[in-house]
């Protein structure tokens, strides 16, 4: 793990040394412990923001080194903006900001969590230090010249200074969790696929049983009994053994049906034999990122004690050319029974899906599944990197996935699901094939691909996170390569429906 924050409470103190961060308003106004802190350096903060025409914008900084009358080394005002109707997504991003704003030569600093109408509450508090633990990740493992770089190289210890400090611990537990899910599902983004190949990352997932997961490893063998033709064609031509993992957290009423949640885990993507342009083709080391979250969920709803039964099923491949690999025209039979013609050996995703979707459904039963998959680049075209694609056959599903959406800040757009598109993936030789007619459309085609291996009308939803679980928008919380996209939507989807 990479985080390179120590996070700690304390009641409201006017800090002697360090970088200490204060917010204001968009009227320049401070609350009543910052006003105490800072008075020995009398109206140094209305010179310096007339100075730097500094208004108090919400995620603005006032940075001043050395300031007089203080025995500081810094002091870092950030504007909040309008605080009178701040909501929790505001708070996530204040903690952002203030993390982002910590010098990296700073070896400890001092928030004051509180806003001018008075001291921020407990659950405020601890968004705002999920929100700093989220900006303080850094992907550094392989940066042997950290020092010479001037990049941090220990981890700054913050303060987070509270009017309650057994109310704002107790609020950040569950948030810790949450965090750490989202920086698990990083770190397997980030990693390159030399290092993180599907045995590795199966190996991985055994660190969910310290937190009370149960976790299963399918291997090739197990997953043949299955016939699980499908998935494994796509990693024949892998000198990688592909491996399903399925990762169960029970937490709910005893044989109450779980939740599901799939992911996609191609740990490289090179097309195999159809074969990608060399240009850009290191991103596919992040082919991964819907499996990666599904691991990182597991974790948070697990770490946080979730009320619910939840299953986690990703299907682990490597994507490889080879004199092994499977080939344009060929057929292979699914678990499900269907055989499906391969078109492009590049539109693979769908195949891993197909069989560990069949598989989930039929073993468990779930209310619901979401499956989440780097599975288009024409949902990068549809919707640029805000907003994951969701395609769902139940509406209710779909509409809570929106709900979270809007909450958490992990954005989803409905597209459609519908005959007109299913009839471009029926083949001449068998019961369906890989790709749509054309270009056009073509994450709507992979939707409706994998919708025919949804068994027994189980409500799902698909989430296309190939513009959003990785390079994606960099924001006040998230400045990694992967993003660990989807954690928090998932986790908030479980918190606010399906919790007994
Ligand atoms: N992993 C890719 C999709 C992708 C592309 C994710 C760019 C993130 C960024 C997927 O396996 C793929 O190659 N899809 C093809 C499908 C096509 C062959 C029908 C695509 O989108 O071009
Ligand atoms: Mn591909
Ligand atoms: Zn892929």
């Amino acid at each position: 793990m990479s985080g390179a924050m120590k996070l700690g409470f304390a009641p409201f103190t006017a800090p002697a040394k360090g970088v200490l961060i204060v917010f204001c308003d968009d009227g320049l106004k401070l609350g009543a412990a910052a006003r105490k802190a800072l008075k020995p350096a009398g109206d140094l903060i209305a010179r310096a923001a007339r100075a730097e025409r500094f208004t108090g914008k919400s995620g603005s900084a006032l940075d001043l080194i050395m300031p007089a009358g203080l025995k500081l080394s810094r002091l870092i005002v950030i504007g909040a903006g309008k605080t009178r109707d701040l909501k929790q997504k505001d708070f996530l991003k204040l903690g952002g900001v203030a993390m982002g704003k910590i010098p990296s030569t700073a070896s400890e600093a001092t928030v004051i969590a509180e806003v001018p109408n008075g001291a921020m509450k407990a659950h405020e508090t601890a968004e705002l230090a999920l929100g700093a633990q989220l900006r303080a990740y850094v992907f550094n493992r392989y940066k042997t010249k950290r020092k010479e770089n001037g990049e941090r190289t220990e981890s700054v210890a913050v303060t987070i200074t509270v009017s309650d400090v057994a109310a704002a611990r107790k609020a950040f537990v569950p948030r810790e969790g949450i965090a750490k899910g989202v920086l698990i599902a990083r770190d397997l983004v980030n990693e390159p696929a030399n290092v993180l190949y599907p045995e590795e990352f199966a190996r991985r997932t055994l660190n969910l049983k310290k937190v009370g997961v149960a976790v299963e490893v399918l291997d090739v063998k197990a997953m043949k009994k299955l016939g699980m033709n499908s998935l494994l064609g796509v990693g024949i031509g892998s000198a990688r053994e592909s491996r399903t993992v399925v990762m169960r957290w029970n937490g709910g009423k005893k044989g109450d049906a779980p939740v599901a949640f799939i992911g996609k885990g191609v740990c490289f993507d090179t097309g195999g034999i159809s074969i990608k342009p060399a240009g850009g083709m290191e991103d596919m080391k992040g082919d991964m990122a819907g499996a990666a979250c599904v691991v990182g969920l597991m974790h948070a709803l697990a770490a946080r004690k979730a009320r619910v039964n939840a299953v986690g099923v990703i299907g682990i491949v490597e994507n490889m050319p080879d004199g092994k690999a499977q080939r344009p025209g060929d057929i292979v039979t699914s678990m499900s029974g269907q055989t499906i013609e391969i078109i492009n050996t590049d539109a693979e995703g769908r195949l891993v899906l197909a069989d560990v979707l069949w598989y989930a459904a039929k073993r468990f039963k779930p209310k619901f599944m979401v499956d989440l998959a780097t599975l288009t680049g024409a949902i990068i075209v549809a919707l640029g990197h805000e907003h994951a694609g969701l395609f769902a056959n139940d509406d209710k599903l779909s509409d809570r996935l929106t709900k979270a959406g809007l909450a958490t800040g992990e954005l989803v757009w409905r597209m459609p699901l519908s005959p007109d598109y299913d009839k471009q993936i029926d083949s001449k030789f068998a019961d369906v094939k890989n790709t749509g007619a054309g270009r056009w459309g073509g994450a709507i085609t992979a939707a409706q691909f994998i919708q025919r291996f949804v068994a027994d009308k189980t409500p799902w939803a698909h989430l296309d996170i190939a513009g959003t679980g990785f390079d994606s928008r960099q924001s006040d919380i998230n400045k990694s390569w992967g993003s660990g996209w989807g954690v928090r939507l998932l986790d908030r989807l479980v918190a606010d429906y399906y919790e007994r």
